[in-house]
């Protein structure tokens, strides 16, 4: 994750601005140009920057102890990326891990409690007393409101039920499948379609909501503008990872119906169901999207399912 992503994401929950506390950094050199700068790049491994906006809270007074200033060079967004550590939420207390350079900024019921708690505990030797005394342990809880849940757990647990090998394979050329010319040629066609009647422009923030490979979020950054994909499943993004490299968009494993992001982030959605013939899990998803995006902002039309030739292997 670019420090870059902090001017963005949010909490899921509360939407406040999220704190990073990193514990690893990688080298990740990428074209400066790809991305606009970053305002909270921090000056290496360390609690902060605390976001100027956030708001005067117990546990915001205690990260602003403790939180470095922004790193004079903003540079340094280019150069590196958080490997490991987390994300705070100063309004509601809660944290969220980053694991492999990918933050994971899921609602509570869709977490993995005794995972995130133990990638909690590995952190806290590498924190003050008072700012690990402020972070309470994740309890396991379900929410009766989200009717997709298990949907949503199946999808995520999808690397552990697949055993065919070959599975995941396309997620590294796609959009192209070898396997099937007429798919790739398909998908780019309608990439084209999908941005001819979006039109965004450079100043656009696009969400790509259920970007599995995210190769629409990596074309839409290519093309230079800012685009976030979210996917709630992680295998899909760790692959992404592995395909782009450092020079990627910003990518969240969130849940589209708990939208990780500012209130004016994004100014344009991606329509997942562009490229899906399966609907997205749950009901809420529009309506959350609804409410996230800015005013004014568009989400395009998708194509009907009907134009859609198969594929023969996975493409997400
Ligand atoms: C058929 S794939 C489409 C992937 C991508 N849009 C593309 O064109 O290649 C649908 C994706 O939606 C994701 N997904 C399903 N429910 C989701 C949710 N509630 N929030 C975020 N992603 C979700 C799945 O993990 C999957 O990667
Ligand atoms: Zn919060």
């Amino acid at each position: 994750m670019r420090y870059g992503l902090l001017d963005l994401a949010a909490c899921q929950q509360c939407h406040a601005p999220l704190t990073p506390l990193a514990a690893a950094e990688v080298p990740s050199e990428m074209p400066q140009g790809l991305q606009p700068a970053a305002t909270r790049v921090a000056p290496g491994i360390g609690i902060g920057p605390v976001a100027p906006g956030a708001r005067d809270t117990p546990l915001n007074a205690i990260l602003r102890r403790h939180a470095r200033p922004p790193a004079a060079d903003v540079a340094g967004n280019f150069a590196v990326e958080i490997a490991e550590g987390r994300l705070v939420c100063g309004d509601c207390g809660r944290w969220y891990p980053i694991a492999g350079q990918l933050p994971e900024i899921l609602p509570d019921h869709l977490r993995d409690a005794a995972r995130d708690n133990a990638i909690l505990r590995s952190l806290a030797a590498a924190m003050p007393d008072e700012v690990r005394g402020a972070l309470a342990p994740l309890s396991p809880r379900a929410d009766a409101a989200d009717g997709g849940a298990h949907y949503k757990a199946a999808e995520m647990a999808i690397a552990s039920k697949v055993n065919d090998p070959e599975f995941f394979g396309p997620g590294y050329s796609v959009p192209f499948n070898p396997w099937n010319p007429e798919f790739s040629l398909f998908m780019v066609a309608v990439f084209g379609g999908v941005i001819s009647v979006m039109k965004p422009r450079k100043t656009d923030t696009v969400l790509d909501s259920g970007c599995g490979y995210a190769w629409t979020t990596e074309w839409l950054h290519r093309s230079g503008l800012r685009a976030i994909g979210i996917d709630i499943t992680r295998v899909y993004l760790e692959i992404a990872v592995a395909r782009m490299g450092p020079s990627r968009p910003h990518l969240i494993v969130a849940d589209a119906e708990s939208l990780p992001v500012q209130a004016e982030t994004p100014t344009r959605c991606w329509p997942t169901k562009a490229f899906t013939t399966f609907p997205i899990a749950g009901a809420r998803w529009p309506a959350t999207i609804a409410r996230s995006v800015r005013a004014g902002a568009s989400c395009s039309p998708s194509p009907t399912r009907s134009t859609r030739p198969a594929p023969r292997r996975s493409t997400r």
